[in-house]
């Protein structure tokens, strides 16, 4: 651990919540130098639904290898990429009734999100990008002024400009549709809005703290942007590839956005990928004008057609994560209700799912004893309240159970310890006694 503490920057930060150095892992288990087997509902944030080193992909990816495949990543045609894009259009797109061309931006999803938000600017030829509350859309400098949270806002050093903030579904209150006040703000020449290119979304808010947008608003959403003209961008880094139980999470919706960024699992193997999707007419990109190096991980894409071909050839596999987030969530409902409904919130989608806490503190109480317990799981939301389940879709149904067993024994545990300790002494009560 040493050389960690010695040279690695203060920046870290899921290894100050898990400080183990872990060296092997195998579908829904991670194991330390020392061989302790972790119970991993944490997926390398979201990387890896279909757990780590797949076996069915590691062997595709071994023979790439083997077999001298390209390995570098500039935006050249390659047989990789090439049978990537074909899975893609007929496995994925086709099936959906969706047409989207295919853009490869760096690897990471804040790469897409620039791309997505600069391509909407550049199409419109309006600044401004109307994103959500809650929102988190990556920390560079574009994707980072979409961003909600203070604490990577706070970081930035310059000004965030370029956006403007719209109430999520269900922040004003359940009666308050929020779709209808931003089709206020639009319609209203004097609402200080300027128009805007895009609106800039994710269906389910993963680090917002699984905050999750009804269908209805979504359709809702759609609507405002077409009556606008605003384009609309749905950010599915975290919520796409099947963790909500269809590839898309905004399928069931029925809407069809204009562009859509995927990343973290796309590539099914936990290396870096990303892509925006976008309906073909707005493809107005000029040659390089939005270039990189690295722009085509051919690694990634062996992988990517293998995860497509394996799991997405028919609906096999979309049913066992839907059945399963139905369980994850029957059991959060029932965790909520023994420990007080309005202290734990259940939320979420498929098998995106979380228990809202009412403060980081318990939330991150609950967390560190289920490390104890030789399980990873992080916290999300504003003030880290709220303790995320983001296990591999392809868990075992024996393993799921046995993490929820551990989160329900910590919450046992901390609510126990939390109701022992003496109320705080009422000084104030005693001296208006006295007075
Ligand atoms: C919805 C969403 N968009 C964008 C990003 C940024 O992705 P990255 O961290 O790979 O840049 C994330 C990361 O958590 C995300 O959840």
């Amino acid at each position: 651990m040493k050389i960690f503490e010695e040279i690695e920057s203060e920046v870290q930060s899921y290894a100050r919540s898990f400080p183990r150095v872990f060296n092997r892992a195998q579908g829904e288990f991670l194991y330390d130098e020392e061989g302790q087997e972790y119970l991993d509902f944490l997926a390398g944030a979201g990387t890896l639904n279909y757990g780590h080193n797949n076996p069915v992909f590691k062997k595709i990816l071994l023979d790439y290898i083997e077999n001298d495949g390209i390995t570098h990543g500039l935006d050249m045609h390659t047989k990789a990429k090439g049978e990537f894009l074909e899975a893609l259009n007929k496995k994925i797109l086709e099936p959906r009734g969706l047409e989207y061309t295919v853009q490869f931006t760096g690897p990471t999803g804040t790469n897409a999100v620039e791309a997505a938000m600069k391509l909407a600017r550049n199409l419109t030829q309006r600044e401004t990008i109307v994103s959500f509350t809650n929102g988190f859309h990556g920390v560079t400098l574009g994707a980072l002024s979409a961003t909600g949270n203070s604490h990577h806002r706070g970081a930035a050093g310059v000004s965030l400009a370029g956006t403007v903030r719209m109430p999520f579904d269900g922040y004003m209150g359940d009666e308050f549709d929020t779709t209808a006040y931003l089709d206020k703000m639009l319609s209203d020449s004097s609402s200080g809005i300027d128009k805007p290119a895009a609106v800039l979304v994710e269906t389910v808010q993963g680090e917002g703290g699984i905050n999750v947008a009804s269908f209805e608003w979504l359709r809702n959403l759609e609507a405002v942007c077409r009556k606008h003209d605003v384009l609309m961008i749905i950010d599915d880094i975290q919520a796409g590839c099947g963790r909500t139980g269809s590839f898309f999470s905004f399928e069931d919706a029925g809407i069809k956005p204009d562009i859509v960024t995927l990343s973290k699992s796309l590539s099914g193997y936990g290396l870096p990928f990303a892509v925006v999707l976008f309906k073909p007419e707005l493809d107005m990109w000029k040659p390089g004008e939005h270039n990189g190096t690295f722009r085509g991980n051919n690694l990634a894409f062996v992988t990517a057609k293998a995860a497509i071909d394996h799991f997405w050839s028919d609906d096999a596999f979309a049913k066992s994560v839907q059945k399963k987030g139905q369980y994850i969530a029957d059991r959060l409902d029932a965790i909520a209700a023994q420990y007080g409904t309005g202290n734990f919130t259940a939320l979420g989608r498929g098998m995106m799912r979380g228990i809202s806490c009412v403060n980081g503190d318990l939330a991150s109480k609950i967390t560190r004893k289920a490390f104890k317990q030789n399980m990873l799981i992080e916290t999300s939301g504003a003030d880290d309240q709220v303790v995320k389940f983001l296990c591999p879709l392809t868990i075992s149904e024996e393993n799921l159970k046995k993490g929820l067993d551990i989160v329900e024994q910590a919450i046992k545990e901390v609510c126990a310890a939390e109701s022992s300790i003496p109320e705080e002494h009422d000084y104030f009560a005693e001296e208006s006694l006295a007075s």
